[in-house]
């Protein structure tokens, strides 16, 4: 029988941390989700937060946010992974994304940290569509996104929780990089065109450039710093073909294959998330 563990989930009320925590309690594992409102609570702009989430536990699942990318991720991870070590934890996996070499300094950072660890690098989530930034431009059936041309090998956050929750537990991952990818390469076309049908409604794609894409954020008012990232992660991310090729590593790691897109479209309509009537609101 396995071991009960003492697990941290970082972000565990977003859409990986949730599923890994309930993955792990499903498991049998005692688990301490944190965020911003959580008790304890856990601010990653605040340090001073970092020992009462580590305190007690020997594991720890660690979602950034923003993003790795983003100023200020390097001198936050460097100071959880000297606090995890001290509190005496024996293992850390950190969520990275696949093709981000501006995260690749914080997967350093944890590799020596001295503590075990799992990097996981994670494809775009299909979810940014149902439970992410992109859900609106669902509801409203108007999906206007840069980089028509990129081909994404867009994974699913279920897929990706499974893998975190077995690699945190599983020493034999130790020191690896799992890298988790659909099983096909979609374009933001086909990923719409494929909503559209398993919706059963109207939903259009609208190519446009991604400066067009920052103004718009600009206008809604999103911060400067959120601006930036995503003109980051579409110029470097997804405009760089070599970040785009497919993974077998959720087959290798949970012995089944990963879900396809027409899949997460069938479970997504079935949770009613899509329904959600924007003409209402103001
Ligand atoms: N979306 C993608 O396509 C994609 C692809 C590859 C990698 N990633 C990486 O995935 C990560 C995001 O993971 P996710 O999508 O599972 O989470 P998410 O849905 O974006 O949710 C963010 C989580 O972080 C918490 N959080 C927000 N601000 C925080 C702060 N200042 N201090 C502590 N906690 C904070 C939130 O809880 P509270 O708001 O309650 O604090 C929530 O639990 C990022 O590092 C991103 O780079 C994303």
């Amino acid at each position: 029988m396995m071991k009960t563990e003492n697990i941290l989930v970082i972000g565990g009320t977003g859409k990986t941390g949730r599923r890994v925590a309930e993955n792990l309690i499903q498991e049998g594992h005692n688990v301490r989700v944190v965020g911003r409102n959580t008790s304890p609570a856990f601010d990653w702009e605040n340090p001073g937060t970092y020992d009462a989430a580590l305190k007690d536990m020997d594991r720890a699942y660690i979602v950034y946010y923003p993003d790795l990318a983003v100023p200020g991720s390097r001198e936050a991870i460097t100071t959880l992974t000297e606090k995890a070590l001290q509190a005496g934890l024996e293992k850390v996996v950190l969520l990275s994304g696949k093709g981000e070499t501006e995260a690749e300094a914080c997967e350093d950072i944890v590799a020596n940290s001295g503590l075990n660890y799992t990097l996981v690098r994670a494809s775009w989530f299909n979810q940014n569509f149902s439970e992410g930034a992109f859900l609106e431009f669902v509801l409203n059936g108007q999906v206007a996104l840069p980089m028509p041309e990129a081909e994404i090998p867009f994974v699913d956050a279920d897929d990706i929780a499974d893998v975190v929750a077995k690699v945190l537990v599983d020493d034999r991952f130790n020191g690896e990089t799992i890298t988790v990818t659909g099983p096909r390469k979609m374009t933001f076309g086909e990923v719409v065109a494929a909503m559209a049908e398993g919706i059963g409604k109207d939903i259009h794609f609208h190519p446009i450039t991604i400066e067009e894409f920052k103004a718009g954020m600009k206008q809604a008012g999103l911060p400067d710093s959120y601006v930036w990232l995503f003109g980051y992660l579409f110029q470097e991310v997804l405009g760089n073909p070599d970040n785009q090729e497919i993974s077998h590593d959720v087959e290798k790691v949970l012995g089944r294959p990963a879900t396809d897109f027409n899949t997460y479209v069938e479970k997504t309509v079935a949770t009613g998330i899509w329904n959600q009537d924007l003409s209402h609101t103001v």
